[in-house]
């Protein structure tokens, strides 16, 4: 998949990408190869996820676009800007969300996004109206004027959103901006980004919730130990999956030996439960009418895992679609 020649619906062949990364390393001083040549492109209005396990690259690679990390090697282009030629103007056009909150809790909501965008050079007048419309979007309008430490979690994080708006970048970048909240306010943010997104910003998210990626992103890059071991539409990605695992809890004792069902594979995680992997094309039936031949009664079954959790575990880990009993 070269999504370098892919432009994105709605984006003329001719517009440049959003983010181009050509060949981009990076030793640090103390010898660590954090990016081994690094190339992906991310198109005008796309919403891309950027996978990977601890340590991989993400944050040095989102470091180096948004200049907060010098590159080794590599080019850089945002919109066609060269990032190293024309650092400003690259930064114009981008928005960075980082995964720690680094707001001052003792000013309020609408202080924070106007001076943030007096930094920027924006005029006051025009920043106090664009508070406005960012904090209405981020359903903080009514909070405006209180103390940003009474906040609670998931406003604080849209807040950070809100603020990174305020310059209007055409790229938003957020890294990990989900870490350690709890799923509602996940599901909170994923509805504040759907719609900037949907308003024309493309978006570049690390995350590792993979049911985040699945959920919001129509392309993904994973990356490992310094290089991207995959890249390409999000579901072309997930068609390549073929297997799919269930957890079946079990009335009463299993058998000692359990039956047999061609192209699927059952094994015992404990007396109550069975771990069946199963080529996706395949039903289910067949395994039914096998457990019920061999007098197991299935009381309910869950998914084992998203089908985004599989693709990262085959990709990014040499031995893990091998282990049968990998669910625990
Ligand atoms: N300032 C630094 N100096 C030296 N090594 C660094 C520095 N920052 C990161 N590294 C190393 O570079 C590699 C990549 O780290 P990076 O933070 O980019 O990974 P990541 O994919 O963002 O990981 P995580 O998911 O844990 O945030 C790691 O081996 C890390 O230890
Ligand atoms: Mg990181």
């Amino acid at each position: 998949m070269t999504a370098s020649t892919q432009p994105a619906a709605g984006a003329s062949a001719a517009s440049p990408p959003a983010l181009s990364v050509r060949d981009l390393r990076k030793t640090y001083d103390n010898g660590v190869e954090a990016l081994k040549g690094i190339s992906l492109d991310v198109h005008p209005g796309d919403f891309h996820a950027l996978l990977g396990p601890n340590g991989a690259g993400k944050s040095t690679l989102i470091g180096i676009v948004s200049s907060l990390v010098n590159k080794t090697s590599g080019e850089v282009n945002v919109f066609g800007v060269d990032l190293h030629a024309h650092r400003d103007q690259a930064m114009r056009l981008i928005g960075l969300v980082p995964q720690e909150l680094n707001f001052n809790m003792f000013e309020k909501p609408r202080d924070i996004l106007v001076n943030y965008a007096g930094f920027y050079g924006i005029p006051r007048a025009q920043a106090l109206v664009r508070a406005e419309e960012e904090l209405r979007r981020a359903q903080l309008w009514d909070k405006a004027q209180m103390m940003s430490r009474t906040l609670s979690g998931g406003m604080k994080r849209r807040l950070m959103i809100a603020r990174a708006m305020m310059t209007r970048p055409r790229l938003l970048i957020l890294d990990e901006p989900t870490a350690g909240v709890d799923i509602e306010i996940r599901r909170d943010m994923w509805k504040t980004l759907r719609e900037i997104n949907a308003a024309g910003t493309t978006i570049i998210l690390t995350t590792h919730y993979l049911e985040e990626a699945e959920n919001l992103c129509r392309h993904l890059a994973i990356i490992d130990r310094g290089v991207i071991v995959e890249q390409g539409p999000m579901r072309t990605l997930l068609a390549k999956l073929d297997v799919e695992g269930f957890l079946l809890d079990i009335d009463g004792a299993l058998p000692h030996a359990l039956p047999q069902v061609g192209g699927a594979t059952l094994v015992a995680l404990d007396a109550h439960t069975l771990d069946l992997d199963m080529p996706r094309a395949m039903d289910l039936n067949g395994v039914f009418a096998a457990l019920d031949a061999a007098g197991i009664r299935v009381r309910s079954m869950r998914t084992k895992s998203n089908r985004l959790e599989e693709l990262f575990v085959r990709m990014t880990g040499p031995q893990a679609a091998a282990q049968p009993g990998k669910a625990a």
